[in-house]
C-alpha cells in the first residue's frame, strides 16, 4: 500500500435547493482498500460519489482523487480512475463487446488483449457476441464493471454495483469485486446493505441524511454492535412478560406487530428461554431480528421503521 491517499475528501458539502445532501463529509481512503460508503437511500452516496467524477461541483470542501485536484487538473483527475455511477448504460442493440470495443475507442484504444481479459474476469466471456438488449441487469452490471476496467484503473468507483440484482447476481458481483480487490487495485463502493460492505469492505464511512455517522474500520465497527433482538412467539405472551421480570439484563418488548422482542446479551437470553420452558411455556419461534451489524446500522441511520432495539447510551455518546 502506497502512502498516496486514493481518495482524500475533506469538508465536502453539496445542496440541491432545500435538500443538503452531503454535509460537510470527509473521507480518506487508503490506495489498496476496499472502501464502503454505506447509508440507507437519500443518504448522499451518489451526490458524493458524482463529485469525485467531477460531474457536479462540491459547495465548499476539497477533494483530490490520486492526489489531483479539479482545479489544478481538471479532467486529469479521472486519469487512473473508472467506474460507473447509478447503473452503467450500453448501446442494447450491440453486442457486449461491441459496446466494450465503442467507448475502448472513444477512451484512445486499449491494450491487445485486454478486452477478452476483463470479459474473462466478469464471466461474460460465453455471452459477450449477444446483444446487450438481452442480458439480464446482473449481467449489464458485471459488463458495467468490465467497462469501467477498460481504462485499466488504479481506482475503481461503483455506486451500489449489486443493487436491484437477485441472489445469485448479488454473490457474484461481490466475488468479482472481492477479485478486482485481491488484484491490488483501490476499490470505493458504495451500498445500502450492511452485511455486503462487511463482507467485502476494509474500511466503511456510513452516512445518513449528508453526515457522516461513522468511519473507521469493520473490525472497530463489530466491536460496536449491540446485542441482537430476537422474535419470540409462544402460547402465553402475558406469562412471558411476567416472567421477564426476574431478568434484569433483558429487555422484552411488544413490536408494532404484537410479536415479543427480547433483547439482551447471549447468557441472560439463553438463561430466560430456558425459564419460559421450564415454566411450561411453548415456544412456537424464535429467530433473531437483525445481525449486530445490521442493528448497528439501522441505529447509526436513524432508520426508525427497522428499529426495534433501544440505543444503548454508549453510542447515543459517541455520535453525538
Ligand atoms: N440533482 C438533484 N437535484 C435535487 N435533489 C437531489 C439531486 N440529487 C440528489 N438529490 C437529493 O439529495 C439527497 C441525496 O441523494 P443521493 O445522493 O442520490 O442519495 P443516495 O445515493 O445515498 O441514495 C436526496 O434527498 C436526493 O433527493
Ligand atoms: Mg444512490
Amino acid at each position: 500500500m502506497s502512502d498516496l491517499l486514493a481518495v482524500e475528501a475533506i469538508g465536502v458539502s453539496k445542496t440541491f435547493g432545500s435538500v443538503r445532501a452531503v454535509n460537510d463529509i470527509t473521507v480518506r481512503v487508503a490506495a489498496g482498500e476496499v472502501y464502503g460508503v454505506l447509508g440507507p437511500n437519500g443518504a448522499g452516496k451518489t451526490t458524493f460519489l458524482r463529485m469525485l467524477f467531477g460531474l457536479i461541483q462540491p459547495d465548499s470542501g476539497t477533494i483530490r482523487v490520486l492526489g489531483k485536484t479539479w482545479a489544478a487538473d481538471g479532467v486529469g483527475v479521472l486519469d487512473g480512475v473508472g467506474g460507473f455511477i447509478e447503473s452503467p448504460k450500453f448501446y442494447p442493440y450491440l453486442t457486449g463487446r461491441q459496446n466494450l470495443e465503442g467507448l475502448a475507442l472513444l477512451d484512445g484504444g486499449h491494450r491487445p488483449g485486454l478486452l477478452e481479459e476483463l470479459l474473462d474476469l466478469v464471466e461474460m466471456s460465453d455471452r459477450a457476441d449477444e446483444k446487450v438488449g438481452g442480458y439480464s441487469y446482473g449481467m449489464r452490471q458485471r459488463l458495467g464493471v468490465a467497462a469501467s476496467l477498460l481504462r485499466e484503473p488504479r481506482l475503481l468507483v461503483l455506486d451500489e454495483p449489486a443493487n436491484g440484482l437477485d441472489p445469485a447476481g448479488i454473490r457474484d458481483m461481490r466475488a468479482l469485486v472481492k477479485r478486482l480487490a485481491n488484484s491490488g487495485l483501490t476499490v470505493l463502493l458504495s451500498s445500502h446493505d450492511m452485511d455486503e460492505v462487511e463482507e467485502i469492505c476494509d474500511n466503511v464511512t456510513i452516512m445518513s441524511r449528508g453526515t457522516v455517522a461513522f468511519h473507521g474500520s469493520i473490525a472497530k465497527l463489530r466491536t460496536m454492535a449491540p446485542d441482537p433482538g430476537h422474535l419470540l412467539a409462544t402460547t402465553d405472551d402475558n406469562r412471558v412478560l411476567v416472567l421477564a421480570g426476574h431478568h434484569p439484563g433483558l429487555r422484552v418488548v411488544r413490536d408494532p406487530d404484537a410479536a415479543l422482542v427480547v433483547t439482551g446479551a447471549k447468557p441472560d437470553v439463553s438463561a430466560y428461554v430456558a425459564a419460559l420452558v421450564r415454566a411450561d411455556i411453548d415456544l412456537l419461534a424464535f429467530n433473531q431480528t437483525q445481525t449486530p451489524l445490521e442493528a448497528l446500522f439501522f441505529m447509526l441511520t436513524d432508520d426508525t421503521t427497522h428499529q426495534t432495539l433501544a440505543r444503548p447510551a454508549e453510542l447515543t455518546k459517541a455520535f453525538r
